[in-house]
This record gives C-alpha cells, structure tokens and sequence, in this order.
C-alpha cells in the first residue's frame, strides 16, 4: 500500500510517500520544506506567518515528493491533524482532505505524538511494553507504550518542551535559532564548572518542567556578561553554558525515563522529537539502557515519513468530519 503523507503541525512543510506493508516501511520520497530563515528574525515560530509559509509551500513539495517516487499510485492519504499550531494543521488538513476528495482516496487524520514514537518502525521493531519519551519544541512527554495504539501518558511539561528551553537559552546566550541544534555544538566546546538547577528531578511523579532552568540561566547570564573587549572568554562561557543547559535537560529526562523503565518492567526505550536529534543525549540514553531505539536524525525532527507510518496503523474516516486539534492528546 503506497501511503501519501502530508505534515504542518509547526514550522516544516513536510511530504512523503511510503510503500508500507506488515514486514516494512518503504520510504519512496521524504520531501521536508523548513521554515528556518522565515523564522530566524523572531526568535521563534511565529504561527501567521508558518501558516502563509505553508500554503505558499505545500503544492511544490507534494510535487517533488510525487516526482521523486516517480509517480506511483496512492492508495491512502495521511495527514496531521493534531497537536501543533492551530492554523499550521488546517493548511495541512484542509489540502490532504481536497486530495482524498479529488482522487477519491481514505483519508486517515494522525496524531503528530504517536508519529514520532512510529518513526522508529521504519528499520526496528519495538518490544512491548516499551517508554516512549517524545521531546520537542512544543511537547515533553513521557508515555507508556503497552502496544501500537495503547499508549498512556505518564508525565509531561507544566511549562516550557526541552525543545523551547533549548531555543529560548539559545536566545538569550544570542546564538540564533532553533537553539537545539547550536547548543549541542557550542557544548561540545564547554568545560564543566557551572551549576544549573534540575528541575523537578527529585519529585516523585513524571511531570517536567524546563521554564525554570531558562529563568536560571538567564540570570546566570546576566550576572556574568563580561565587558566588550573581553570575546574571547565570553565565548568560553557561551560552550560553558550550554554544555550545563543541554546536560541539565538530559539529567532530568533520564532520570524519569529510568525510574518509569524500572515501575513498568520495560523492554524498549523508544526516543522521538527534535530533540531526540541530540547526539549527547542518545549517547547518554544508549549508556544507560541496552534497548533505545531512536529515529535516523532526518527522522527524529519533524517529517512526514512518521506521518505515513502511524496512518498505516489508524483507521480512515470520513473527510467531512476531520478537524484540526492544536491541543489533541495520545490516549
Ligand atoms: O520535533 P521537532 O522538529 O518539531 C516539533 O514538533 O516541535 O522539534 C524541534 C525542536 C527545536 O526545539 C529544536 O531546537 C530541537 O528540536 N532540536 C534539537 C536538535 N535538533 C533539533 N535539540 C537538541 N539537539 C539537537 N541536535
Ligand atoms: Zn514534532
């Protein structure tokens, strides 16, 4: 069955075509349209102007994606439709739902959250019970995996993902957007010595919260800004700042996943999201447990390879009655 899958949850205008069957999942074409430098100036995604981006976009990147697994015929149609930007998902949702209508194709609405957690379906196979453990940008949550389509969620983020931690420090520290990304390389040139809360580590739940550890390291920032005329050593405490932030987020997201493996008797520790990208945090993750799986980077970030996959695993439903969710939930 070749799947068409579409993907505008935040600031990607992603586009894939999947040949999937019960052994594998083929990727015939994974066109992803990145909204970066729109984006860059704010700080952050600005939703009005993702949402003009992704109408702008969509059409050509449903044509690079057909052109790329040379035409073949489609069988079903995936589309996000929830959570992310309220505006981005009715772009996506309205155009796959003129496609469905126009080829007389099923349609199948996905929820982004299981998206990254079936991303790894590609070239693994997950053994139940399994943590999933999906950060980005816009989510941080801890879930039990009981099956394909089971799912609870254990905890999540009263504030801010660790994405937006990371994006948000990365401002404040004037290293560009998104943070992730030029956190992680700033940090491999960092030297330990600063201290950074952890917060929530010690509570007995799986609940997160990063908005603290931004506040923190903003003051900290504040107290240290060195004179101009002093770059160089500026620039150490840049590496040395966010190889704290980046291992402070990681502290906390490990220490949870490895309390909840041990209540749940787990057998897999699946990792999605953007931040799942980061190199030090699968290191750290593959040291502590023998069974990750975690996505090829390309597929961590968002894509719509993921989106493909888990509309294999859900039930169509009539176009008429698929709306756009920001705030849909996994269970
Ligand atoms: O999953 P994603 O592409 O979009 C959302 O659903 O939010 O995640 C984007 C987030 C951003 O916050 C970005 O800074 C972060 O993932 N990210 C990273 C890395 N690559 C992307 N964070 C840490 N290290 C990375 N290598
Ligand atoms: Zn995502």
């Amino acid at each position: 069955m070749n799947i068409l899958a579409i993907e505008t949850s935040c600031d990607d205008t992603a586009v894939a075509i999947v040949k999937a069957s019960k052994k594998k999942f083929e990727i015939l074409s994974n066109v992803v349209s990145s909204q970066i430098e729109v984006h860059k100036a704010w700080g952050g995604v600005y939703p009005t102007l993702a949402k003009r981006e992704h109408e702008n976009n969509l059409a050509p990147v449903l044509e690079k994606a057909l052109k790329k697994a040379k035409n073949p015929n489609i069988d079903l149609i995936a589309v996000t439709n929830g959570p992310g930007l309220e505006p981005c998902l009715w772009v996506g949702v309205n155009f796959a739902k003129a496609l469905a209508y126009y080829w007389k194709l099923p349609i199948v609405p996905v929820n982004h959250i299981e998206a990254h957690i079936l991303a790894n379906l590609v070239d693994s196979n997950i053994k139940f019970p399994a943590i999933a453990l999906v950060v980005s940008g816009g989510h941080t949550q801890l879930i039990l995996v009981k099956g394909i389509g089971k799912y609870r969620i254990l905890g999540e983020t009263r504030d801010d993902a660790a994405g937006e931690c990371l994006d948000k420090v990365a401002k404040i520290l004037g290293l560009g957007y998104p943070g992730g990304p030029i956190i992680s390389s700033e940090a491999k040139k960092g030297k330990a010595g600063i201290n950074l809360p952890r917060p929530m580590i010690n509570q007995r739940n799986y609940d997160f919260s990063f908005s603290g550890l931004k506040t923190a390291a903003l003051y900290h920032s504040k107290k240290n800004n060195l004179p101009a005329g002093r770059q160089g050593k500026t620039k150490q405490y840049i590496s040395d700042m966010c190889l704290e932030v980046q291992q402070a987020v990681i502290d906390v997201l490990l220490k949870k996943t490895v309390i909840a493996a041990r209540e749940y008797d787990i057998k897999t520790i699946i990792l999605g999201g953007g931040v799942s990208a980061n190199t030090e945090l699968r290191k750290q993750f593959k040291k502590k447990f023998d069974n990750v799986l975690v996505p090829a980077k390309n597929l961590s970030t968002d894509n719509a390879v993921m989106i493909a996959i888990a509309g294999y695993y859900n039930k169509p439903k009539n176009w008429t009655k698929i709306e756009a969710d920001a705030n849909l939930r996994i269970w």
